[in-house]
């Protein structure tokens, strides 16, 4: 009989759901869910129940969960970071060309006159109205260099520009995922005033919300070309609309249609569409799906937002137990206690902490009983104990 109950928010594609196999049912009733997979629904009014221990969301941004409110009561949330991000960059691609191509233009040229007998002669007359230049060999800045700017410039570079990047907090994975023939700058302004085109892929933060603003377009070339398929409030739009009207910049991408940038000068808007293809889709489901199993199945944490990673493998000891906890003095000298007065031997012991809170993994000698789980959750600074094996 299947003991893990999953509630589903929104369809998630079955190539995930199928990755759940038979120890996992998927329940309409929320109230029993054990984790619950997630795309855009909001989750905020939500009553959690008592039986849910994750919610994993298919895609990056988590502004639909209750992440606190989660964390206090030890439910784990997931994210799948980069597993949409080729889909954003061959639209990114797509927007660089379109940016340069008038592309959009041309082919509403063809729509209106549809019914011209002489569409064949009169295009040859009307395409000069259309003409634009190539990317080949024109510079393209790329601000933020994670999943999707490292996928951008690696392409773009493929396609003959010369690519520059920058970012601060650079990982070393993402480093060594760029291609050699990228620069990486540490002065933002210098990138900024060399660049032809220049791409934002940073995530929304009270320190990146409005950064594309005067300022920063100072800096910029006369007549640059901005793209941005990160969010829209990364964009002081009042500040942007004016360089768009003086020429400063001569053209907007956006993937972020809002009152404001349907109505903007020389903007080619496109309805949120950087992540909405069949590939971005089934590898969010995927990951989103691989991420809670490894969860229930081993207590292993990958990509939550509101917790530490923490992999201890698959349990080989007799026992293990998971504690979802408040990073606070003397907690695991506590727990400790509990293990040691029901006489069992700690085998090996992983604990992780991120902000207020912390996750440990417990790997013991014996069996895992209930008793423990009830001492342990009478702890001061315990959210959630639980027994994986
Ligand atoms: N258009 C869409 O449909 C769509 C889909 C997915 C993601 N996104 C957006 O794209 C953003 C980037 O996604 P990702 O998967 O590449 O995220 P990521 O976390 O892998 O990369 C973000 C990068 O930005 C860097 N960064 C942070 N602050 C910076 C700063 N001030 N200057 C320069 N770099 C900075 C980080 O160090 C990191 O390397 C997401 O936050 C999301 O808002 C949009």
């Amino acid at each position: 009989m299947a003991d893990t109950k999953i509630k589903c928010l929104n369809p998630i594609a079955s190539v995930g759901l199928d990755l759940l196999g038979d120890k996992y049912e998927i329940t309409d009733n929320t109230e029993e869910a054990d984790g619950i997979l997630v795309r855009s629904a909001v989750m905020h009014d939500m009553e959690l129940p008592g039986s849910l221990k994750a919610v994993a969301r298919a895609g990056a941004g988590v502004n639909n969960i209750p992440l606190d409110k989660c964390a206090e009561q030890g439910i784990v949330v997931f994210n799948t970071p980069g597993a949409n991000a080729n889909g954003v960059k061959e639209l990114v691609i797509a927007g660089l060309l379109m940016a340069s191509r008038d592309i959009v233009g041309g082919i509403g040229w063809v729509r209106e006159n549809a019914d011209d007998e002489n569409i064949s002669k009169s295009a040859e007359k009307a395409k000069k109205a259309y003409a634009g230049c190539e990317i080949q060999g024109k510079k393209l800045g790329v601000i933020g260099l994670g999943a999707i700017g490292v996928l951008v410039a690696n392409a773009a570079s493929a396609l003959g520009m010369d690519v520059y990047g920058c970012d601060p907090y650079l990982s070393v994975a993402n480093a060594l995922n760029l291609s050699r023939l990228v620069h990486i700058v540490k002065d933002r302004e210098e990138m900024l005033s060399m660049c032809d085109y220049v791409t934002v892929h940073v995530p929304l933060l009270d320190d990146t919300k409005g950064m594309i603003n005067k300022e920063m377009i100072s800096h910029m070339k006369d007549g640059v070309v901005v793209l941005n398929f990160a969010r829209d409030i990364l964009v002081n739009e009042a500040d942007l609309s004016e360089a768009l009207e003086s020429g400063k910049v001569a053209k907007y991408v956006t993937d972020f249609p809002n009152t404001t940038s349907v109505k903007m000068k020389n903007t080619i808007v496109v309805p949120h569409l950087g992540a909405s293809t069949e590939e971005s889709e089934d590898n969010c489901a995927v990951m989103a799906v691989n991420e809670i199993k490894d969860f229930i199945e081993n207590g292993n944490i990958r990509n939550s937002v509101n917790y530490p990673a923490c992999d201890a493998g698959v349990c080989t000891t007799a026992g293990r137990i998971t504690i979802c906890h408040r990073n606070i003095p003397n907690l695991i000298t506590n727990c400790s206690s509990v293990f040691s007065s029901e006489g069992v031997n700690i085998e090996h012991m992983y604990d992780k902490s991120r902000g207020e809170y912390a996750y440990s993994i417990i790997d013991i000698a014996a069996p895992s009983k209930q008793e423990m789980v009830d001492k342990l959750e009478s702890i001061d600074g315990v959210l959630r104990a639980r027994i994986v094996k």
